[in-house]
């Protein structure tokens, strides 16, 4: 199987170019191809010819010939396919297929004939992947752009923020003084001044740093990607098929151009995996250490919220798992905290067979119904069990807000937010992904956490590391970004993965006690919950 050149040629058989693959002087070639035309039979619809020494593989372009010339050992099927290839690259970087469009287009050509053969065999690869190699350079210059994009949308809301922290700082300045001054007059006329003068000042400090930060920011390259320049948003029909093709390959390159994005310290993520499916399911969720009663709590929430708010299913599953290690508490009572929540009353729940039913109105116990029989030991043993399904949002436990504003210049504002409404789970790992319209690439004007690109899913992944109801840098969070595409469908649907420390049904123990009354203080509990399917539809 072996290809000794890749040629173009006239219909006369005059050398346009040609790439050997195998030793071959250029007389032979030019005497190979100049003997080719006359061997094609009038009328036919082949597309090879032999001789006693070569095979032919070729196709018609325009009044050229594209061809191969392989050993006879060749597989013809295979060089038939690679004839296509080369013929659609050809028609891909060259307007048209005539000699002098060819030899603007040589060096260009060449380069993509030895992408799919080397030393005279085929290299497995296809025409997105031989035009990615070619278009690496503008890859480059690509994902530079989006970097030094994000850079100024970042730079400018800095500025805005700190112009917004001085005017604040200024007013606070002036009220002290004027009510230093004494009379309440003063007081309002000084207040009433800042807060006019602040108007323009606040722009004044906007404007022209922006403009700085524009020309300071790398000159957009002229040789190889003109399609990149201009307003960068809203990518064009060319822009869009580089795009793909950066999706397609250059993943590892943009992820590592939104390392650079975000706050070097922080890890991104960029695996189309959710951190939360790694290891063991519980992601970066604190280990427990087992007690000699060592209880393991689970959830799995699957929620659909509709994008409009409300709630259009939602299912939480839960079980509890003993497992106790000495045998001096065999013999125990788990008294369950009373969830005052109308989840916790709404919730189902299933015994083990020979685990007793919590009796109504009474504070919820976990115990064999024979009390004279021991638990088993060292063993995981499933006691209880419990679902809620409904479309109750209070017991929602983050909440989203998804916000797409598409604005007529054809693209979008994406504003999205949550909250933690359960106070009593720290979420670990939450990543919130965001789908993008196909080809668009994002500039994030602010956000809470990080963010980075997922190119096998082409969304954006906005990552908290951990969520907490005590600490309201976390509590709540909020990323805005630009986009190109108006189609506020685009975005959806959201989907929401993170690893709960603590039960959302809010399923908890409040206390252990051995079967006659004594309280037992070396218990642990590890309460888990995963997200199956947490999305905003
Ligand atoms: C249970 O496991 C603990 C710790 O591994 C060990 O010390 C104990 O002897 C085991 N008890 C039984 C009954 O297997
Ligand atoms: C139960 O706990 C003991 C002691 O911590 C441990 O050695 C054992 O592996 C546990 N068994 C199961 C099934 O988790
Ligand atoms: C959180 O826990 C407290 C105390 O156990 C309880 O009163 C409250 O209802 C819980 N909140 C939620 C949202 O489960």
């Amino acid at each position: 199987m072996v290809v000794l050149a890749a040629s173009i040629c006239t219909k006369g058989g005059k050398a346009v170019i040609s790439r050997q693959f195998r030793d071959m002087t250029r007389t032979r070639i030019e005497s190979l191809l100049a003997s080719f035309p006359k061997l094609i039979p009038t009328n036919t619809q082949h597309t090879s010819v032999e001789t006693a020494e070569v095979r032919y593989v070729y196709q018609p372009l325009e009044d050229l010939y594209i061809l191969l010339i392989t050993n006879k050992a060749s597989n013809i099927l295979q060089d038939i396919e690679t004839i296509h290839l080369f013929a659609r690259i050809v028609s891909d970087m060259c307007r048209s297929a005539d000699e002098r469009e060819i030899l603007r287009n040589a060096f260009e050509l060449l380069g993509a004939f030895d992408e799919i053969v080397s030393m005279g065999y085929r290299e497995q690869v296809n025409l997105m992947q031989v035009k990615s190699v070619l278009e690496m350079e503008s890859h480059e210059e690509k994902i530079q752009e989006i970097i030094a994009r994000n850079k100024e949308a970042e730079a400018k809301e800095e500025l805005k923020r700190r112009a917004k922290q001085l005017e604040m700082q200024r007013r606070e300045q002036q009220r002290r003084t004027g009510g230093g001054g004494g009379g309440i007059g003063s007081s309002y006329l000084g207040g009433g001044l800042s807060g006019y003068s602040s108007v323009p000042r606040y722009d004044t400090s906007d404007t022209p740093s922006v403009s700085r930060i524009t020309t300071s920011s790398p000159a957009p390259s002229t040789t190889r990607s003109p399609a990149f320049k201009g307003s960068g948003m809203k990518l064009g029909s060319k822009k869009t098929k580089q795009a793909e093709l950066l999706d397609a390959l250059g993943g590892d390159v943009l992820a590592s151009g939104a390392v650079e994005l975000s706050t070097p310290s922080t890890p991104v993520i960029t695996a189309s995996e959710p951190i939360a499916a790694r290891s063991s399911g519980r992601g970066s969720l604190p280990e427990v250490d087992p007690e000699a009663v060592h209880i393991v709590i689970k959830e799995t929430l699957s929620l659909s919220l509709l994008r409009d708010g409300g709630v259009q299913s939602m299912e939480l599953k839960g079980d509890m798992n003993l497992n106790i290690s000495d045998p001096a508490f065999a013999h125990l009572r788990i008294a369950l905290s009373s969830s005052s929540t109308d989840f916790g009353n709404s919730l189902q729940f299933k015994h083990h067979p020979n685990v007793g039913k919590f009796a109504p109105g009474q504070p919820r116990i976990v115990a064999l119904k024979d009390s004279s029989r021991p638990f088993p030991l060292n063993q995981s043993i499933g006691v209880l069990k419990w679902r809620y399904a409904g479309t109750d949002e209070s017991n929602v436990p983050l909440s989203l807000n998804c916000w797409p504003s598409p604005s007529n210049d054809g693209t979008c504002e994406v504003s999205i937010e949550y909250e933690l409404e359960n106070e009593n789970v720290t979420l670990y790992d939450l990543v919130i992904s965001i789908p993008l319209p196909a080809g668009s690439y994002p500039t994030v004007s602010s956000h809470t956490g990080e963010w980075s690109l997922n190119p096998s899913s082409h969304s954006l992944a906005w990552s908290i590391p951990s969520v907490s109801a005590a600490d309201d840098s976390t509590r709540s969070g909020s990323i805005i970004f630009n986009v190109g595409g108006d189609d506020a469908a685009a975005f959806f649907p959201v989907e929401v993965t993170f690893v709960s420390e603590g039960s959302l049904a809010g399923v908890g123990v409040d206390k252990v006690t051995k079967v006659d009354g004594s309280e037992i203080t070396t218990f642990s509990v590890d309460a888990v919950a995963t997200t199956d399917g947490y999305l905003v539809v």
